[in-house]
């Protein structure tokens, strides 16, 4: 049962401040988690609680902290940990907000999480062991990384308006030679930077500064890097987009920056459609506005048979928004943050609805993360298809690729990697 839950202020890899938890068990076993965050947000999202003021750009945690020591921490003591669904209940209805502002989805995430793992270690197990059950004894599916290189849109000041260029290795037979290729297309997109006289460091999730003139030159570029590294662009190595059209398009309108013009929502839906024709994309990770769901069952019309077109601010990892998409056939894969849903219990609801309506699923990291390694634990535990965590660069992102290294080197023998299936165009 839970004896003990202490938050504590720590910082964010962008130098933010953020919240975390330590809760301990009757038997003395401990499990902690670090809140993370996003910046480009859904407006669905569980709302984290900040200060204000003039205090670190207003973004200071001490209310959610106050809310933890207050008002969370008696409600959940001499619960059991593992009732994850009893505690995040609690949760849920000492918040009574539909997006959790009053408590904060930033104290609620880390109390959730804390207390998965405190359960895990009271097992004396992996986190990853402790979801899976009885399934962690079989042969267990290391979910593909999805791997940034150029950051953009919001995380790089606009610089360019797509916000993530990423690789897929569909070809690779295992996770760590998934991680052995990308290594290699990051230095080629670097080196191809340096040639060009174009490297001006990195963005906020690691991925090199893009210096473009044109979003599709830099879908261009990408394609070279994966060549230049020698491999077969689309075959062994591919590319996925996080266009993140929220941050650009509303109404149907979508405002690009580079282009320095408006796209109406099916001029914009046709260019998308025209760079997986062009180049080895094989997803797409919110091609359309949050707002814009007949833009995105548009997309999917002309491209969901090549390529997965991925719901993140669009579905904000919610079961009922999730079972919607699919009813319209707006998405064919769901983006999965455990702190745009608020709890565990929420984001693996929005996880089954995926699952259950035949989509593809990625959990995810956020652009603002710290050393917590809980989602890698999520997506094997959950046998996700995919885990996107930023770049390929910075601490906070390799904490996460260094981890599953060692998930997929203890799982041994029963480490399984199906990479080629998840996409319909090498699958
Ligand atoms: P965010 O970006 O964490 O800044 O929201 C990640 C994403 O859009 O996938
Ligand atoms: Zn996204």
């Amino acid at each position: 049962s839970i004896r003990r839950v202490h938050a504590r202020r720590v910082w964010d890899s962008r130098g933010r401040p953020t919240v975390e938890v330590e809760i301990t068990t009757g038997n003395g076993a401990m499990g902690r988690a670090i809140a993370p965050a996003g910046a480009s947000m859904g407006s669905g999202e569980a709302v984290d609680r900040r200060d204000g003021g003039s205090a670190f750009g207003g973004l200071d945690v001490q209310d959610a902290l106050r809310a933890i020591r207050t008002e969370i921490a008696p409600a959940v003591a001499g619960m059991d940990a593992a009732d994850q669904a009893g505690v995040d209940g609690r949760l849920i209805q000492l918040d009574g907000t539909p997006n959790k502002s009053r408590l904060g989805g930033n104290a609620t995430i880390a109390v959730s999480m804390a207390a998965a793992h405190a359960t895990a270690a009271a097992h004396d197990m992996p986190l990853w062991r402790w979801l899976a059950g009885s399934a962690a004894d079989g042969p267990v599916v290391m979910p593909l990384p999805e791997i940034q290189i150029f950051g953009g849109g919001a995380h790089a000041d606009a610089r360019v308006d797509l916000q993530d260029f990423m690789v897929v290795c569909p070809g690779a037979a295992s996770f760590a030679q998934a991680l052995d290729w990308t290594a290699e297309v990051y230095r080629a997109a670097g080196a191809l930077m340096a040639a060009d006289g174009r490297r001006q460091g990195v963005a906020d999730e690691g991925g090199w500064w893009p210096v473009f003139a044109d979003n599709e030159e830099a879908i261009a570029t990408l394609a070279r890097a994966i060549e230049k590294a020698g491999f077969q662009p689309g075959e062994e190595v591919a590319i996925a987009l996080d266009v993140a059209a929220s941050q650009f398009g509303r109404d149907g309108a979508y405002r690009l920056r580079l282009d320095e013009r408006d796209y109406g929502r099916d001029e914009w839906a046709e260019r998308v459609a025209g760079w997986v024709d062009r180049h080895p994309i094989v997803s797409v990770e919110d091609p359309m506005g949050e707002d814009d769901p007949a833009g995105m069952a548009a997309v999917t019309a002309a491209i969901g048979d090549r390529a997965l077109v991925v719901g993140d601010d669009f579905l904000v990892t919610s079961a009922q928004r999730i079972q919607t998409a699919a009813a319209d056939r707006a998405c064919n894969a769901a983006l999965i943050k455990p702190n745009q849903a608020g709890t565990l219990t929420e984001t693996k609801a929005a996880f089954d609805a995926a699952r259950a309506a035949g989509m593809r699923t990625i959990v995810s990291a956020r652009s603002g993360e710290t050393e917590d390694v809980t989602v890698v634990h999520l997506a094997v535990g959950w046998q996700a298809d995919q885990l996107k965590v930023g770049s390929f660069a910075r601490s906070e992102r390799m904490a996460k690729w260094n981890e599953a290294l060692r998930i997929e080197e203890a799982l041994g023998e029963r480490a399984r990697f199906r990479a080629a299936r998840i996409f319909p165009r090498t699958g």
